[in-house]
């Protein structure tokens, strides 16, 4: 995914069907410090049931169109 592809995505997006949690949500507790996988899912609860949303890798199916490892990438390149 490019920057550019990342930056369509709405806030309201949900990124993690199993805990809801949307990417508006993951980029607020990334801003407050949460900036590794681990803090992000010990703070949101995302990535922590089925996993999907984790990575691309942990997705092998596409089930997910976003995850938490992009987000943290393109949110410490912003
Ligand atoms: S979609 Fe995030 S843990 Fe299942």
């Amino acid at each position: 995914m490019t920057l550019e592809e990342f930056k369509k995505f709405d806030l309201e997006y949900t990124v993690c069907e199993c805990f809801d949690i949307t990417l508006g949500e993951l980029l607020e507790a990334i801003k407050n410090g949460n900036d590794t996988l681990e803090s992000l899912m010990d703070e949101t609860d995302a990535g922590t049931a089925c996993g999907l949303c984790r990575s691309v890798e942990e997705d092998e199916d596409g089930d997910r169109e976003l995850h938490l490892d992009e987000i943290l990438k393109f949110a410490k390149e912003n």
